[in-house]
Order: C-alpha cells, then sequence, then structure tokens
C-alpha cells in the first residue's frame, strides 16, 4: 500500500486534506494525525471493524483500550453514560488539551474501542487538524499512538513513517508535536480521582479543581507480575529503542564518573542540554534540565535517534521525580523506556 503524506500549512490550503482524510475514515478506514501530544492512529470509535484494523496495524495487545477524540461536548455526551460534575469541572478547565477522562462508556461505542471494559476514555485534543478531521468526520475517533505498539511514540510524521509506511494510507503532517508525551489519563469512575497515566498536565494542576484527586502508584514502578493494573497500558514494556536503556539518578558529576568507565561499544549518553563537556560519552540532549516541557518534547525523539545513530547501550540522566509536578510524566516514559532499570549513583 502506498502511504500519502500531506504537509498542512495551518491556513485554509489545509481543508481538501482534512476532506480527504474524513472520507477515509467515514468510509472505515485508518489515517495518521497531529495532535498537540503525539500523532494519532485514527479510526471510527463507532466502527469495531475499523478500530480492529487499528489493533493489526500497531501490533497492538488485543486487552489494551484506546481513548475516544472528540471535538466538542454533544460528541463526549454521545460516548459516555454520564457526563458527572467532577468530569465537566475538569473539561471546562484543560479541555481542548492533553487530558483523558475515564468514565462509564455508552452502548455506541463499540466495544473493541474499550476492550470489553464498561469505562470509556476520551480527549478533546487541542490540535486544530485533530478537531478538524474529527469536525469533518463527524464521530469519535479512536486514536491510540501512532507507533508499532512498544516504540516510542510519535512526534513527527517521520516517526510516523519509519513505523507505518505501507500500512497506512494517508498521514496528516502537521509539524513537530508541541508536548511530545502522552497525554494526562484520569478516571473519574471509582470512588477517587485517580491519574493512571501521568501526562504534562499534573497531579497538583488536577487538584486545584478536584482537590481529592490521587496518582496511581502504579506510575511510577514496575508492575508486578499478574498484578491487575487499573490502566493495561502501563503493565506493557513501552516506548523502547533498540538500545539498553538504564536511567541513572544522581548529580551531573556521579552521572559522569559512572560512566566514565563504560564508554566505548556504542555507548551514549542521554542527558540535558549543555552537560556534554562533562560527560566522557558521545551524549544526545533531551531538553534542559528542570524544564519538564522541553525534556517531554524531546524524549521520545532523542529515543528514535539513538537507535538511527546505532546506540547499544545508552545512560540517561534522570528527570525530577515529584509525583505531583509535570516532570513526573517525563520519569514515567523513561522508566519504561528502561524497562525499569535504574541506578543510583550519589
Ligand atoms: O495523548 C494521547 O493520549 C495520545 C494521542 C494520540 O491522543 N493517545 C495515546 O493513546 O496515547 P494510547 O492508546 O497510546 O494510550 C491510551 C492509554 C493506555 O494506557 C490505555 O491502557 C489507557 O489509555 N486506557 C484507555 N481506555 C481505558 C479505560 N477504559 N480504562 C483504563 N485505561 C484506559
Ligand atoms: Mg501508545
Amino acid at each position: 500500500m502506498y502511504t500519502e503524506c500531506i504537509k498542512l500549512c495551518g491556513d485554509t490550503s489545509d481543508a481538501a486534506a482534512i476532506e480527504k482524510a474524513a472520507g477515509l475514515l467515514k468510509s472505515g478506514g485508518v489515517v495518521a494525525i497531529p495532535t498537540e501530544t503525539v500523532y494519532g492512529l485514527a479510526a471510527s470509535a463507532l466502527d469495531g471493524e475499523a478500530v480492529g484494523e487499528i489493533f493489526k496495524i500497531k501490533g497492538r495487545p488485543q486487552d489494551n483500550p484506546l481513548i475516544a477524540h472528540v471535538c466538542d461536548e454533544e460528541m463526549w455526551a454521545r460516548c459516555v453514560a454520564e457526563i458527572t460534575t467532577e468530569a465537566r469541572a475538569l473539561a471546562n478547565e484543560f479541555w481542548p488539551g492533553p487530558l483523558t477522562i475515564i468514565l462509564e462508556k455508552s452502548p455506541e461505542i463499540s466495544p473493541v474501542v474499550t476492550c470489553g471494559l464498561d469505562t470509556v476514555a476520551v480527549r478533546m485534543p487541542f490540535h486544530p487538524a485533530a478537531l478538524a478531521v474529527i469536525r469533518a468526520a463527524g464521530m469519535p475517533l479512536a486514536a491510540p499512538s501512532a507507533n508499532l505498539s512498544g516504540r516510542p511514540s510519535p512526534t513527527t510524521a517521520r516517526h510516523v513513517l519509519n513505523d507505518l509506511e505501507g500500512k497506512i494510507q494517508l498521514i496528516l503532517d502537521g509539524g513537530a508535536c508541541e508536548v511530545g508525551v502522552e497525554s494526562t489519563v484520569i478516571t473519574l469512575a471509582g470512588d477517587i480521582p485517580t491519574i493512571l497515566r501521568p501526562g504534562i498536565i499534573s497531579l497538583a494542576d488536577i487538584q486545584r479543581v478536584l482537590p481529592n484527586a490521587t496518582i496511581s502508584d502504579a506510575a511510577g514502578r514496575e508492575p508486578e507480575a499478574g498484578e491487575r493494573v487499573a490502566s493495561p497500558g502501563m503493565k506493557y514494556k513501552h516506548y523502547s529503542p533498540r538500545a539498553e536503556v538504564t536511567v541513572v539518578r544522581g548529580t551531573l558529576a556521579g552521572f559522569a564518573e559512572y560512566v566514565a568507565p563504560r564508554a566505548g561499544d556504542s555507548a551514549w549518553a542521554l542527558c540535558f542540554e549543555g552537560e556534554q563537556n562533562e560527560i566522557p560519552l558521545p551524549c544526545l540532549c533531551y531538553g534542559a534540565k528542570g524544564d519538564a516541557p522541553s525534556q517531554a518534547h524531546g524524549l521520545f525523539s532523542a529515543l528514535r535517534e539513538l537507535d538511527d545513530l546505532g546506540a547499544k547501550t545508552v545512560w540517561a540522566r534522570c528527570p525530577d521525580i515529584e509525583s505531583d509536578s509535570e516532570s513526573y510524566a517525563v520519569y514515567n516514559r523513561l522508566l519504561r523506556a528502561a524497562g525499569f532499570k535504574v541506578v543510583t549513583t550519589d
């Protein structure tokens, strides 16, 4: 299959591309679209067969449910049994944007989207092209990240092509994704609002709206064998480059000392901007120290670049890890890319 990639310009000339994507989606097709977090692989959330194609194309485990993307509240109401007061409060504050809200599902959403769960995850993205495609398609779009399952999520159209060329018909190229890590996922289906996947909207941000909100402790550690995790996606090894990654906690001096005897044999350091001169290994940067948005923006791209550079072993500088901060999203992704391998130097 030929994969067409259409560059969007952010003006009215994009209308034809949006219409083309919507046409494919309405006829049961699968299309890659930009969002502000990462690229999504979209299909109609009302069409079980179309959604089944997403699972096949990505090689996604059958028990990992998808997010339904909507463009307005009316469409949200079609997806869920009831929009609760708490849900509306979060949406008022953070939508459109990188927050996914889990509620009890409506019968209209295909069970293929939710993997048979009685809840559904819904998000209203901020990206104008994503909103335009949903609006033109006229239905909620199920869309996981547009990567092969297990690979780092795609933050450029080039990343999508590298994983999915020949497997999908169309990619809309909206340039590099602004946020760079996937949305914060919060469930309102239990007694206490609980973040299942941290994102750039932090627990502290959420608590300003819902003071009793909390975060699942599974976000910062490896699930135990056989553990039943609230968010199926969190149990899989994720975001992995081919290289073997280890997170190294501690100061820059401690890091430099730790990696020095480990140089050679295609070993690389994944560090913060400006640290290269202190580290006796080839270095790639993924943002500025203490600056979570820049780290989030750069992480997945850097993980893919390390593969292109032929890295076999990667030692990664550790972001800040307070569980209520935005940097926790970066730590959560890096930890999974490293298969939960962490060493502490000081
Ligand atoms: O930013 C994002 O969220 C991106 C863009 C494309 O919107 N999408 C994304 O989708 O990251 P995906 O499929 O890669 O991740 C969805 C996460 C998974 O961890 C999944 O287990 C969880 O949401 N999830 C979805 N529905 C759920 C449900 N009903 N209950 C619990 N977890 C759910
Ligand atoms: Mg994903």
